[in-house]
């Protein structure tokens, strides 16, 4: 602990701040308990990339076996042009447009469709291929209402009773259904959500309703105690309770199916932070504000979805404790990192430690206000290396100029496409 200390204050000193830090080890050790806690021959660990795209993530995890769950289109080319391969990928879109499907076709990637809408499209311009269809699982669960994918009050997924109305289309155009999908909701809370909502999933999965399945997944949810109250799951005992649940439906189906998930904050959350350096000590009355140089656009879970970080205080572990409130330097008074939190004496200069970070925390940012992203720091075998630069203020101005089009010159505007 001393030691991963000195590190950061290592990389505080020779990277600046805000920096992101992320322990290249700790993913590899994430990613083997995950393996093994799902003792299944054929088991899929597709990375969930909307939650860290950063690309020393990315390779870690390519080079230990993981496929990829891309979301967009810049997901998609940028799993491609790490080196994914292109049938280790799922593409699951939520309110695609046609191009947009066009270009995942485009590449190969396996389509994973939401809407019976989306489907008949897909359907009428690409007869006779192979596709997955994700469901809603009609499990509610997830760690805050905003991240919860499953039941009524959701968008995503065919409803399960709309099974014959996605037969009859897919039996239509010769669709060859190889996957089935669902996610119930990110940080699940409730032990048995991932066991209903595969037993949801199986209920449609049958032989009769799609004779061609090669998987089925049960997307991510995985969740990892951010705060100290939090009690860590058992995924020892959930994992052989999944894997005999899986078992006892392949048998049924006859065929060994591959058993993929899609985890993303169980790999990653807890292998990063966020390091800030305080430049402000501030009393307001019953307040100690403590102001640092970053803020909700660079780390925005805890005003996005009331997300508890433990912080430390590198610099001053030992100090007396007291109450802060850990703020940024963005123009909202939500902008916050934690309140009331009691934490040793805090000092103008010291660096803070934003734990936990290593999931929607960089990939969530923005350059609100005008302030570039962190840096990206990854440590390995415990050698320092930079991932990713943080641009100068200078750097991102011009690269904003350069993008931006001058409406007092015509000439300029008769150049571009929409002139
Ligand atoms: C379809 C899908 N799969 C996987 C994930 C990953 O979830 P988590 O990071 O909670 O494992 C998400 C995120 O919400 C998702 O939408």
């Amino acid at each position: 602990m001393e030691i991963y200390a000195q590190t950061l204050k290592t990389i505080a000193q020779k990277f600046g701040t805000p920096t992101y830090v992320y322990d290249l080890d700790r993913i590899k050790k994430q990613y083997r308990l995950f393996q093994e806690a799902f003792p299944w021959p054929k088991l899929g660990i597709f990375y969930a990339m909307k939650a860290n795209y950063n690309h020393s993530v990315l390779t870690t995890l390519k080079n230990l076996g993981a496929g990829i769950d891309a979301v967009s289109p810049g997901d998609l080319h940028m799993a491609i042009s790490w080196g994914f391969e292109k049938s280790r990928i799922i593409y699951t879109a939520n309110n695609m447009k046609d191009t947009e499907m066009d270009e995942v076709v485009g590449t190969g990637v396996l389509l994973n469709i939401d809407s019976l809408s989306r489907l008949e499209k897909y359907a009428k311009k690409y007869p006779n291929t192979r596709i997955c269809l994700r469901f809603n699982p009609d499990v509610v669960d997830g760690e805050h209402d905003k991240i919860k994918t499953g039941g009524d009050l959701t968008k995503f997924g065919i409803l399960l009773e709309d099974v014959g109305k996605v037969k009859a289309i897919t039996n239509k155009y010769g669709l060859k259904v190889v996957g089935l999908h669902e996610h119930t909701g990110s940080g699940l809370i409730k032990p048995d959500s991932i066991l209903n909502a595969m037993e949801q999933i199986m209920s449609i999965a049958t032989r009769e309703n799609f004779p061609d399945l090669a998987f089925l997944d049960f997307g991510g949810g995985f969740k990892v105690a951010y705060g100290p109250d939090e009690v860590p799951v058992n995924y020892k005992k959930m994992g052989s309770q999944v894997v005999e649940l899986f078992s006892k439906f392949t048998s049924t189906y006859g065929r060994q199916l591959e058993l993929r998930f899609e985890p993303g904050k169980y790999l990653i959350a807890q292998a990063g932070q966020l390091l800030v350096e305080v430049n402000t000590i501030k009393h307001n009355r019953n307040r100690t504000i403590c102001g640092t140089d970053s803020g909700f656009p660079q780390l925005i879970r805890p005003m996005f979805y009331d997300a508890y970080h433990a912080i430390e205080n590198i610099s001053n572990p030992a100090g007396e404790n007291f109450i802060y409130d850990i703020c940024g330097n963005i123009c909202e008074t939500g902008d916050l990192f934690a309140k009331d939190r009691s934490l040793p004496e805090i000092r103008e200069n010291d660096i803070l430690s934003i734990q936990d970070a290593g999931a929607y925390c960089y990939a969530m940012g923005g350059i609100y206000n005008l302030r570039p992203m962190p840096a990206e720091v990854v440590v390995e075998n415990k050698k320092i290396f930079l991932s990713r630069k943080r641009l100068t203020s200078q750097q991102l101005i011009d690269l904003i100029r350069r993008e931006s089009i001058d409406i007092n010159r015509p000439t300029i505007l008769k150049n571009t496409k929409t002139g």
